[in-house]
């Protein structure tokens, strides 16, 4: 056997730990991880005490030679590790449920990833980001950065053209979410179900299902016509798709689109939340507790099932399907986020992009999609300017380029909303956004 692999995760203290460490065990054939190094923040030090604790049990109850080890200390982490996963959120939750919030008392969606959430969201993770790719430089250059922090494709962006690091992929549930869904209208095993897919993180389309190689699309929009037809996320309402529409697209949208083709109705939803039972980082924040109230409990010695009311479904599998991958250099096909290089012929060859991929040792090598159909192209383009300004905004600390940013997201009705949304919002994150505000610490 090879000496084995040293991984590094950042964000260890997350609840969705487990997942990954669960994925690790039952690949550890094909993935021999040697040192698995969980980290995080002193903000984070309990939770990161409390998964580890549980890590450690659940490789010991697997009997496998893994040192998992808990530090607060990256920079010692990081030293000779061969893939870096990042899975943190700055601000913890705290911070999400001040982006979903404040846009809508100005009538517009409060999300994560979306509109004025995801553009804050990502004002305060792109520095932080770029803060580990300039520790990977000095550290372990040879690494891999797999990155699932969101906002996934705002982050692979700003490290694809604001630094010197070329080694990183960006990781989303989304797509497998989209198999695992189909796999369940079809009624069949999902390793027979492929799709061919297209876009930008959290506006990916599937522009092509295959069952066992034969063409499946039209009988798959047929049945997401169903009100509920689950295809969706659990962070996300299932909201019906007006047939007649879904089958003009011909294509299979992600659970996200509906933000921005069902603004209204999404709205109004995320304001009924709101004001009954909390948006959806309040949701979680309660999940989290009873989450690590289980961890904490010394018997448990397995992924307690309740993990899969959060949206970050088969996360794990996507994470290490993709490390499993690049180490074995099996050169199989995944959706994840890279540079274009040409694969998608609407976007700039520089920019991140989420496509499949043939998966090799020396990274992602995109799948030639061509040019997206025509009426989802101008989205999809839109939404990567707004990225790009945004990640531009993050970097530079520029209060006209953040503006810039929220006016131009589809979301945002005006410049003047987008000032007043931004205003608000600057000053509701400013400890964490030290590029807007100078003397702010950066957690
Ligand atoms: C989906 C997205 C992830 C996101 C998650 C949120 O799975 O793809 O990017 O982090 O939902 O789930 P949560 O349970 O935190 O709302």
């Amino acid at each position: 056997m090879s000496k084995g692999l040293k991984i590094v995760t950042i964000g260890g203290g997350s609840s969705y730990t487990p997942e990954l460490i669960e994925g690790f065990i039952k690949r550890y054939e094909s993935l021999p991880i040697r040192e698995l190094w969980l980290v995080d923040i002193e903000a984070g030090k309990e939770k990161l005490e409390i998964v580890g604790d549980l890590a450690k049990r659940m490789v010991k109850k697997a009997g496998l030679p893994i040192e998992v080890h808990l530090t607060l200390d990256r920079r010692k982490a990081l030293r000779d590790a061969d893939f870096v996963t990042t899975q943190f959120r700055v601000g913890l939750l705290a911070a999400r449920a001040k982006d979903e919030r404040i846009p809508l008392k100005y009538d517009v969606i409060g999300q994560e990833t979306n509109g004025p959430g995801g553009l804050l969201k990502g004002l305060r993770t792109i520095p932080v980001i770029l803060g580990i790719v300039k520790d990977m430089e000095e550290l372990c250059p040879d690494a891999w950065l797999i990155n699932f922090t969101n906002p996934a494709g705002m982050v692979t962006e700003a490290v694809l053209r604001h630094s010197n690091w070329t080694k990183i992929v960006g990781l989303c549930n989304v797509p497998i979410g989209i198999r695992m869904g189909i796999a369940k209208l079809l009624e069949v095993e999902p390793e027979r179900v492929f799709v061919d897919f297209a876009g930008l993180n959290h506006m990916v389309f599937g522009l092509q299902v295959y069952l066992d190689g034969n063409d499946v699309t039209n009988e798959v929009i047929e049945k997401m016509c169903e009100p509920k037809s689950g295809m969706t996320m659990k962070n996300i309402a299932d909201i019906g798709w007006e047939p007649e529409f879904l089958k003009a697209l011909g294509a299979i949208p992600c659970p996200y689109h509906r933000y921005y083709y069902k603004t209204d109705q999404m709205l109004a939803n995320e304001k009924e939340d709101a004001a009954t039972n909390g948006t959806r980082a309040e949701v979680v924040q309660k999940l989290e507790e009873e989450l690590f109230e289980l961890y904490k409990d010394p018997d448990l010695e397995i992924k307690p099932p309740q993990l899969e009311k959060r949206g970050g479904a088969y996360y794990s599998d996507a994470a290490c399907s993709l490390i499993e991958s690049m180490y074995n250099d099996r050169r199989d096909i995944q959706p994840v986020n890279t540079i274009n290089n040409g694969a998608i012929a609407s976007i700039p060859n520089e920019s991140a992009v989420e496509v499949n991929c043939v998966i090799t040792k020396e990274g992602p090598k995109p799948v030639a999609v061509g040019d997206l159909p025509v009426a989802t192209r101008g989205l999809v383009q839109q939404i990567k300017s707004f990225e790009r300004v945004a990640a531009e905004a993050a970097v530079t600390g520029d209060y006209n380029t953040a503006l810039l940013a929220m006016t131009i997201n589809p979301l945002v009705p005006s410049d003047k909303v987008a000032k007043e949304i931004l205003d608000e919002m600057l000053e509701a994150h400013k400890e964490h956004l030290p590029q807007f505000f100078g003397d702010a610490v950066l957690a």
